[in-house]
């Protein structure tokens, strides 16, 4: 695709776009609005030489970790499998950037829609190197097997390239994760010292760079969920403070956070997929100075997204959901880890905040704080039988006309990491391609993307944003923020599904 206007300007290493935001500026007054409609000019540069990406994995040798590299492996080699439903060919469905397609125009009256993957230039994902450290030391082919995620047949084909691939030691705070992980953890950094364990990872990290001539680094958490860390701005406050604690090894400094630190002191941006406050304010202080993104929390894969989709669309239909009672019970490790109840915790904040925006913006249906507590309730159960085939049962109560009720029972049966890997793959090669992205607004200096990337809020269950920026869970508007960020930076225009094209020429 090319695009031929006089707004967006491209040589052999920048694509520039030019693109006047339309925007409606609200002033009160008294019990009336005045809407004043405003234009602000933002030019969008990107990068378009597509770097050497490697990656690095905290929790490799896990469901994710496993199923993630072995899945890119059978696309890059394009390596088939058979079960007893036939010979299947590998494919990237569940990638919003390898398997969703955006609509870019019309021609004549028809919709024309490429690849999310081919609008703006991106790294193929069959092109990531891959590493990174877990707590157990099984090499990626046995930790497959472990998984039970992979089809048999599959595992066997991918157990030449994955045998060769084993994860660091990590570090291994037992007292953040369930007690009953501690019979996998034979892959461990020895000692207490913190400041030795983060010089370490850096020393990883630094290393695995040079050794695979990379041109960047992205880290990504897909180890167990932890608990919370007792969140103390004289411990975690900011950059300064955060190293201080590191030195003297405070208890409340959670192996998550230590790898949040090595990343930004190396100059790899860092994304959190599990539900624990990994990043709290000392790291992105540090990802700020090192002009690197955080970016999470906790990965939306099956249930949540559902959760958010229809929530915005009884709320969006006027319809007044009540009540919510999610039950989860699945039988892999991440469940196992779940059943302990401070983990179980972590989990529980992160599933139950999704939909407090899209509740909280319609104030005809509720209109008091009290009535936006609705049930909301998350129950998740470890059931070893069930192995990486989640359940979720969910059901949503809602008051309809007069009085009257409208109940939801969903029952949603996946393979959790089947969603989850492509889901990460995506995390992945957007924070890679903001990275290269620049802005500039009415005209003043170029600057990257806030800290904190919430743009990938589509990809997470409770997205973090920048201070003072409201968090969206609404999956449309989170989706759509994306698709329009692409399209805007390559020269296109943004859909506003009015169709006028199509319907008066
Ligand atoms: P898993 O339990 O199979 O894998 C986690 C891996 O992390 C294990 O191999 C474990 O040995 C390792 N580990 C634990 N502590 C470590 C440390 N300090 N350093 C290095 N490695 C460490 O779990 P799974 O299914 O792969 O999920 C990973 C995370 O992603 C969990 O926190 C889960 O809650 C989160 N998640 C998963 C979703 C899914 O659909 N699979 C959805 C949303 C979040």
């Amino acid at each position: 695709m090319k695009v031929q206007s006089t707004t967006t300007q491209q040589d052999d290493h920048f694509l520039i776009s030019n693109y006047d935001y339309k925007s409606t500026n609200i002033e009160k007054n008294g019990d009336k609005y005045i809407a004043k409609p405003q234009i602000t000019n933002f030019k969008f540069k990107t990068d378009t030489r597509i770097p050497k990406l490697g990656v690095m994995l905290v929790g490799w040798g896990g469901n994710n970790g496993t199923t993630l590299t072995g899945g890119i492996l059978a696309n890059k080699f394009n390596i088939t499998w058979n079960s007893r439903r036939g010979t299947h060919q590998p494919n990237f469905y569940g990638s919003l950037t390898q398997s969703s397609v955006i609509k870019i125009g019309t021609c004549n009256t028809e919709e024309v829609f490429v690849p999310f993957k081919d609008v703006l230039p991106m790294v193929n994902p069959c092109d990531i190197v891959f590493g990174g450290w877990d707590i157990s030391s099984m090499n990626l082919a046995d930790a497959m097997n472990r998984a039970q995620v992979v089809e048999y047949d599959l595992q066997q084909k991918l157990r030449p390239y994955l045998e060769k691939l084993v994860p660091l030691p990590s570090i291994y705070y037992p007292d953040f994760i369930a007690a009953n992980q501690g019979d996998r953890a034979d892959n461990v950094i020895p000692g207490n010292n913190k400041l030795e364990h983060l010089n370490i990872i850096r020393k990883n990290i630094a290393d695995f760079k040079q050794q695979n001539n990379l041109d960047k680094v992205i880290l990504l958490w897909t180890a167990n969920t932890e608990r919370f860390c007792v969140e103390d701005p004289n411990i975690h406050g900011t950059a300064e403070k955060l190293l201080k604690s590191i030195e003297s090894s405070h208890p409340e400094i959670s192996a998550s956070t230590i790898f949040a630190c090595a990343a930004c002191l190396e100059g790899c941006s860092f994304i959190n997929g599990s539900p624990q406050n990994t990043i709290v304010p000392g790291v992105i202080e540090l990802a700020e100075k090192a002009g690197v993104f955080v970016a999470g929390d906790d990965f939306k894969t099956g249930q949540t997204k559902f959760k958010t989709c229809l929530v915005e669309y009884l709320v969006g239909a006027g319809i007044k959901p009540k009540a919510i009672i999610s039950y989860n019970h699945l039988g892999n490790n991440d469940g196992k880890n779940l059943s302990q109840e401070s983990c179980f915790k972590s989990k529980e904040r992160s599933k139950k905040t999704c939909v407090d925006d899209i509740l909280e913006s319609n104030k005809v249906l509720y209109p008091t704080e009290e009535e936006l507590n609705i049930d909301h309730t998350i129950v998740i159960k470890y059931c070893p039988e069930t192995g990486d085939s989640k359940k979720a049962m969910d059901e949503y109560i809602a008051e309809i006309f007069l009085g009257g009720r409208q109940t939801f029972a969903v029952y949603n049966v996946c393979e959790d990491s089947l969603l989850a890997a492509p889901l990460i793959m995506d995390l992945l090669l957007l924070c890679e391609l903001f990275e290269r992205i620049q802005f500039q607004k009415d005209a003043s200096e170029y600057q990257r993307f806030d800290t904190v990337l919430s743009w990938l809020s589509y990809l997470m269950k409770a997205p973090k944003s920048e201070s003072g920026i409201t968090t969206i869970n609404s999956l449309s508007r989170q989706r759509a923020m994306l698709e329009n960020l692409v399209k805007v930076c390559a020269g296109l225009t943004i859909d506003d599904n009015l169709r006028l094209e199509v319907r008066y020429g």
